[in-house]
């Protein structure tokens, strides 16, 4: 597998989590990795404040800007408004199983409207200078036959879309929770191969599941590119592993500890500017998950980041609870 694919390794876009200052974060622990923005409702880019809503760091390249909407004019006029803000891709959600969602017809329930879908693509990729992406689930209610699937597809590849993230489990728009929804559906990985096999034109990109080195070297093994949710937001360390992994040669934090002090700058400017310190902290909870002292860590950021005043010194001292050299007798005994 070309380990120069632009999605060899992909952060998932996550409503409330993958915002600015965890991106900034996840990108001191993997440079190369594609960082995903929360998803964006296309209208409250033309009406509300863009610059709350597409600002950030120059750090979180490659970084795509991904998309809530069903409205292909208004979609377009979404991407022309981003331009200024030079996203290295847009991606468009149609696997977000909300109530919310559904309403307003965004995500997984656009999977049952194809020609919509094909539409809102074709009006975004007309205006897009980069990239026109799509994350979707491998099914949702009653359409997940694999006959419907590969229509779904060859309507995305119609529509000029190249690289197509998969959620391999089908969303139940009623009666399951958006939570239920990314836990109760079976996985399906081999769905997502065989959909690789018959669209070998298309790059696949596997998400789904994937929390673990070893599970995730693998699927680099037999996709272009995997992307990570939950794993990477609890265990942010895995994904500086996956990195050196797969690129050796660019230099990594050679510790946590390293990247929390590589990150010191970004977090001394946010404190500086008068924000809360702990908009960034709650994103870093997870940093030193499974070593000696990690509990105090994250005590000490959740219960003193939001004193006024705060700043990166806590950090520090927080980290000074953790013994990071530990970590081989720590990994054993969780093994
Ligand atoms: C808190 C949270 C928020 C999410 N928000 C979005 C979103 O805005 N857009 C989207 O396409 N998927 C969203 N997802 C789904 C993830 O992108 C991903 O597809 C899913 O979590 C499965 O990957 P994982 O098992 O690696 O977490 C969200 C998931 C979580 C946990």
């Amino acid at each position: 597998m070309n380990a120069d694919f632009s999605h060899r390794l992909c952060v998932a876009p996550m409503l409330d989590w993958t915002d600015r200052h965890c991106r900034a974060f996840l990108r001191v622990l993997a440079p190369r990795a594609r960082l995903y923005t929360e998803m964006v409702v296309a209208q409250a880019i033309l009406h509300g404040d863009r610059k709350r809503l597409l600002d950030y760091h120059p750090s979180e390249h490659p970084l795509a800007l991904q998309f809530g909407g069903s409205d292909p004019a208004v979609l377009a006029a979404a991407c022309e408004a981003a331009s200024a803000w030079q996203y290295d891709e847009y991606n468009l959600n149609l696997g977000c199983p909300s109530d919310r969602v559904q309403s307003g017809l965004f995500g997984a329930v656009l999977m049952k409207m194809p020609q919509r879908v094909a539409g809102c693509l074709k009006a975004m990729q007309a205006v897009s200078p980069v990239p026109v992406t799509a994350k979707i689930r491998i099914g949702v209610d009653e359409l997940d036959s694999e006959a419907w699937l590969e229509d779904f597809v060859a309507l995305l590849a119609e529509s000029g879309v190249r690289t197509v993230i998969v959620h391999a489990r089908k969303a139940w728009l009623k009666g399951l929770s958006p939570k239920e929804n990314r836990e109760v559906p079976p996985l399906e990985y081999e769905r997502v191969e065989r959909l690789q096999q018959h669209f070998p034109d298309l790059h696949f990109v596997l998400n789904g599941g994937i929390d673990n080195r070893a599970q995730a070297n693998a699927w680099l093994g037999r996709f272009p590119g995997i992307m990570l949710g939950r794993a990477a937001y609890h265990n942010p360390w895995l994904l500086r592993q996956l990195h050196a992994d797969l690129w050796p040669a660019i230099p990594l934090p050679a510790s946590r500890k390293q990247a929390v002090e590589q990150f010191l700058p970004y977090v001394e400017a946010h404190c500086a500017a008068g924000a809360g310190l702990q908009h960034i902290t709650r994103h870093m909870l997870g940093l030193f998950q499974g070593l000696p002292g990690a509990r105090q860590w994250r005590r000490m950021l959740t219960e003193q980041a939001r004193a006024t005043g705060a700043g990166p010194e806590l950090l520090l001292q927080a980290m000074q609870q953790v013994d990071e050299t530990e970590e081989g007798a720590c990994h054993v005994h969780h093994a």
